[in-house]
């Protein structure tokens, strides 16, 4: 399983159900990784997406523990049920939030990372990759930058 993350330089990831510090090329890159494949999203960081509405143009597994639906969307009830869905897909991304990176942790092999050099205060945190030694990069680009912030795509495997 893999999952897209940004993280700011301390590895938060976001802060009251948001992002504080976006950079438009993530997003973009976000876009191409993701589109035409599936995903798993945290039924709050759905709520966070424009219009709260599930992505475009890609398979979107809401995990939530709540009897609802969302059109649009397949729903899927604990970890168990997302990864079951997931196996129709030929590529399926888990992209957050916290709570659903934590639990999937240990199923992730590869994360397309974007560092993001800025330290605004988070609350909700990323492993952190560089500490990890089950972990490695195994691509980075150089770094780029938008408005003075400076920012680093990578990939991350897991030995
Ligand atoms: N930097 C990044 O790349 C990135 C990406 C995504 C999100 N984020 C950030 O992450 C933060 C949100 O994270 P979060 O932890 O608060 O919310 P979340 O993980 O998006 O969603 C949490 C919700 O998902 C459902 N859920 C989680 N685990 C479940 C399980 N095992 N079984 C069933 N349902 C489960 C529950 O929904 P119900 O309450 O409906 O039961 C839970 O309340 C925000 O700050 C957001 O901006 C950052």
């Amino acid at each position: 399983m893999e999952a897209v993350v940004a993280v700011y330089s301390d590895w938060g990831i976001g802060a009251q159900g948001t992002q504080p510090l976006v950079v438009p090329a993530d997003r973009v890159r976000f876009r191409q990784l993701t589109t035409g494949h599936a995903v798993i999203v945290g039924r709050k960081t759905l709520e966070d997406f424009p219009g709260g509405r599930p992505l475009k143009n890609r398979h979107n597994i809401v995990i939530t523990r709540q009897n609802i639906t969302i059109e649009g969307a397949e729903m899927a009830h604990d970890m168990e049920e997302a990864l079951e869905k997931a196996k129709a897909y030929d590529r399926c991304f888990v992209i957050g939030g916290a709570s659903v990176f934590k639990e999937f942790y240990p199923q992730l092999t590869k994360v397309h990372l974007t560092k993001i050099d800025a330290a605004p205060f988070s609350d909700s945190f990323f492993p952190d990759l560089d500490a990890a030694e089950d972990w490695h990069c195994i691509q980075a680009d150089d770094w780029a930058e938008h408005e003075g912030v400076r920012y680093q795509f990578s990939t991350y495997e897991r030995k």
